[in-house]
C-alpha cells in the first residue's frame, strides 16, 4: 500500500479542554453504560468531553489527520 506523508508539528493536543488539571483522567464503568454505544473523544475539539460530539469531522477536515473516537458497545 501507498504510505502518505504527513507533516507533524510539535505542539499541544488540548486546546482548550479542563486546563486547570494537571493531567486530564476520566474512567467508565462499563457495566453502567446506559445506551448500546457511547463515543469517546480522542480528538480533543469535543464540546461534550469526554464524549464525542462529532467535532473531530471537521478537525480532519481541515488539518487532513484522520482522528475518530473511541467506542464502547454494551455486550
Ligand atoms: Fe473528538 Fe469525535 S469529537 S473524537
Amino acid at each position: 500500500p501507498k504510505r502518505r506523508t504527513v507533516a507533524v508539528r510539535a505542539e499541544s493536543i488540548n486546546p482548550d479542554i479542563r486546563k486547570s488539571e494537571e493531567k486530564v483522567v476520566d474512567s467508565v464503568v462499563v457495566a453502567e453504560l446506559g445506551k448500546p454505544v457511547t463515543a469517546y473523544c480522542r480528538c480533543w475539539r469535543s464540546g461534550t468531553f469526554p464524549l464525542c460530539d462529532g467535532s473531530h469531522v471537521k478537525h480532519n477536515k481541515g488539518t487532513g489527520d484522520n482522528v475518530g473516537p473511541l467506542l464502547l458497545k454494551k455486550q
